[in-house]
């Protein structure tokens, strides 16, 4: 049975993955090609470096490394602006009330995510405190697929990563999961997230709604 639930935040909490590419897009857009929303697919779960990278070859560009900063730098900055108006009611749609039904349970609560924005977006919706601890961008290094991020995660809530639950829309991180040790739950298309051991439309499936 499930000790530990930890979610993922850009496309299970939040819907921010359209903020994302707005800011990569522009980014694209200055550097003189299109970045397509299909484009776009391979960056979710990815860290901000290693979408850069993505985002460069696509555009066949060629950056050294100050340059690479400087740009990552850009896009976060035209990120930032958009997630600075984020509003409760852009969590999705039975999150926060799973999160709730988890606790009362007396199921511990993580985030694992490779977001260095994750603790700004959580105080923006309102949600900081329904997490026991939050494993972000921050606090590891090695991106999804590697297991790093929920490893730390289920140590900061004190369980065996097999007693935890990880939920996730991306298919790094469903990989993540697993080789986490940990059971997972995707969030999306069963094509893209094959790998889980269920598939879900969206967390408003799993909360009871009264
Ligand atoms: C992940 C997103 O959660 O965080 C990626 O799915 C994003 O698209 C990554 O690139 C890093 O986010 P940030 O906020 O640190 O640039
Ligand atoms: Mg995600």
């Amino acid at each position: 049975t499930m000790k530990g639930a930890i979610f993922d935040l850009d496309g299970v909490i939040v819907d921010t993955a359209k903020y994302h590419y707005l800011a990569w897009r522009s980014l694209a857009k200055r550097l003189g090609f299109e970045f397509t929303e299909e484009d776009n697919e391979r960056l979710k779960g990815v860290s901000r470096m290693e979408s850069l990278q993505i985002l460069l070859e696509v555009g066949g560009v060629e950056a050294n490394e100050a340059e690479r900063l400087e740009m990552a730098d850009a896009k976060n900055k035209e990120y930032v602006d958009y997630i600075s108006r984020l509003e409760p009611s852009e969590i999705l749609p039975g999150a926060r009330e799973y999160l709730l039904q988890l606790r009362s349970r007396g199921v511990k609560v993580a985030l694992g995510s490779a977001s260095k924005n994750a603790e700004f977006i959580l105080n923006r919706l309102g949600i900081a405190e329904l997490f026991d601890a939050v494993i972000d961008g921050t606090k590891v290094s090695k991106a999804k697929p590697d297991p790093e991020v929920f490893l730390a995660a289920s140590a900061a809530l004190g369980l065996e990563p097999s007693a935890c639950v990880v939920f996730e829309d991306a298919a790094a991180g469903v990989q993540a999961g697993k080789a986490a040790g940990s059971k997972v739950v995707g969030i999306g298309s069963a094509d893209i997230l094959a790998e889980a051991d269920r598939v879900i439309n969206g967390l408003y499936e799993l909360a009871e709604i009264h």
